[in-house]
């Protein structure tokens, strides 16, 4: 009885080699939403530890190291990002979701675009199909606003631009999620969906089940979490095919779709970056915007000036009803003249303003080694090189978390692997 199985492992296991190789189309393995449970074994894995261990000497370090043994509890403190295990997880998929979850975030992210039918989705961005799936592989290629161009030889890169409204959700629902990447080299479609940063990893890129905004709603509701979506800007113009899908229309949906889930507005943070979308939010749907968060990138721009503007500005969004910004994390610290990470301009301008402040992302770019390196490249920045020339060591990571969460008094922290901000939280008594 058991002997006759070998075959079908086996033509399994030749089948998921294939899958590793090119991601074609998603296979009969769809992972069922149903039956997931409450997560109440949360498991970090060793990097809070190995965090820890790289810090250099000091209190802060006797602290942390002494919750080694502890157990961990989930909490909202640790707010997925992206699903909350995008560093080796391809993004906004149930296994990374299901990985945050495991890892004790108590708020679950999607990113919310729309498709064709007006249906909501998770993806980081409208238009990143191209690099979060492998639909440039598939029949569905030719749907994309851009379908696969290669590499030519004279060095014109390989490209491709694919949006989420470029299709039905049935046909999304057929995609497989992937590492964020593209090879700009390939001549080949299949050779585009390589590019996969080296600190980061294919292991679990195996065809990520993408989903339905519904379907999160559904799954994150069962496992007893907290819910924030955001909601993407448009990248076609609105309304959408010219006809009565206004930006105003786009923005209902997302409170529509959790009336509708029955879910509690208690229970939800929703998020933008287009204040019109919170101004919308405020005006028709005060409930649900009281626990909006207006995401803010207004000081990338514009140097030492820019930054200032960005902190003046908190006055007219604590004016409009705002009660939670989100701004990028090294918007919120300053190095003192000992090199000690304090709280910024921003930070302490949004606390006398009263709001609360929830910042994005720990563990988005890599090892500090390629942080030094690379940078938040594209971005001018006054701001983030400040906070980047200050660490020194993994183990920094801890000393940002602290000054954040103890003196900037943050909310809660957007992480791609939520196991590092769970367990600082659950040491140091940030649970909720
Ligand atoms: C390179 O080749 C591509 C396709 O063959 C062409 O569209 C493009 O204009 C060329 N670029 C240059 C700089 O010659
Ligand atoms: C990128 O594409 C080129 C051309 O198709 C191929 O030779 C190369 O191996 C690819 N790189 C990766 C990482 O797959
Ligand atoms: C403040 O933000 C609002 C909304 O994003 C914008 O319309 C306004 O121009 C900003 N004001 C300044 C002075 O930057
Ligand atoms: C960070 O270090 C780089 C390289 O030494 C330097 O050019 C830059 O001015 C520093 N940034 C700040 C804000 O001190």
């Amino acid at each position: 009885m058991l002997f006759q199985h070998v075959p079908v492992v086996a033509a399994l296991l030749a089948a998921t080699a294939t899958e590793v190789a090119a991601l074609p189309k998603r296979a009969q393995q769809q992972q069922s939403l149903l039956g997931k449970h409450r997560v109440t074994n949360v498991e970090l894995g060793p990097r809070p530890y190995y965090l820890v261990d790289n810090m250099a000497a000091g209190p802060l370090k006797d602290r942390l190291g002494a919750c080694s043994e502890d157990s961990m509890r989930p909490t909202k403190f640790s707010i997925s990002h992206r699903g909350g295990a995008c560093l080796q997880f391809p993004e906004e998929t149930v296994e990374s979701l299901m990985a945050g979850t495991r890892m004790g975030a108590g708020i679950q992210e999607c990113d919310v675009a729309f498709t064709k039918d007006r249906q909501f989705v998770c993806r980081h961005d409208q238009c990143d199909l191209h690099m979060t799936t492998n639909i440039v592989a598939t029949e569905l290629g030719a749907k994309c606003t851009k379908p696969f161009t290669p590499a030519s030889a004279n060095g014109t890169a390989a490209s491709a631009k694919c949006c989420t409204s470029d299709l039905t959700l049935a046909e999304f629902k057929t995609l497989c999620g992937k590492m964020d990447g593209f090879n700009a080299s390939a001549t080949t479609p299949e050779d585009f969906l390589h590019g996969t940063p080296g600190w980061r990893t294919d292991l679990y890129s195996t065809c990520g089940t993408v989903l339905a905004h519904k379907e999160f709603i559904e799954l994150v509701d069962g496992l007893g979490l907290d819910f924030t979506p955001e909601l993407k800007a448009p990248a076609v113009p609105m309304p959408f095919e010219g006809g009565d899908y206004t930006f105003e229309a786009y923005a209902q949906q997302l409170a529509d779709e959790y009336r509708e889930a029955g879910i509690d507005f208690s229970r939800v943070y929703p998020q933008s970056f287009q204040f019109a979308a919170v101004r919308y939010w405020l005006e028709h749907e005060p409930k649900f915007a009281r626990q909006a968060v207006l995401l803010d990138e207004s000081g990338d721009t514009g140097g030492a000036a820019g930054f200032e503007a960005a902190v003046a500005n908190l006055t007219f969004y604590k004016d409009a009803g705002v009660n939670i910004v989100a701004p990028p994390l090294p918007y919120l610290v300053e190095l003192d003249a000992e090199n000690e990470i304090v709280p910024s301009s921003y930070a302490i301008e949004a606390k006398r303003l009263g709001l609360k402040i929830i910042t994005w992302s720990l563990e988005r770019s890599g090892p500090l080694a390629a942080i030094h390196a690379a940078g938040q490249k594209g971005k001018p920045d006054y701001y983030y090189s400040t906070f980047f020339n200050a660490t020194t060591r993994d183990g920094d990571i801890y000393r940002l978390v602290d000054v954040l969460a103890r003196e900037v008094g943050v909310m809660g922290i957007f992480s791609d692997w939520s196991a590092t901000v769970t367990y600082y939280a659950n040491c140091m008594g940030f649970m909720s």
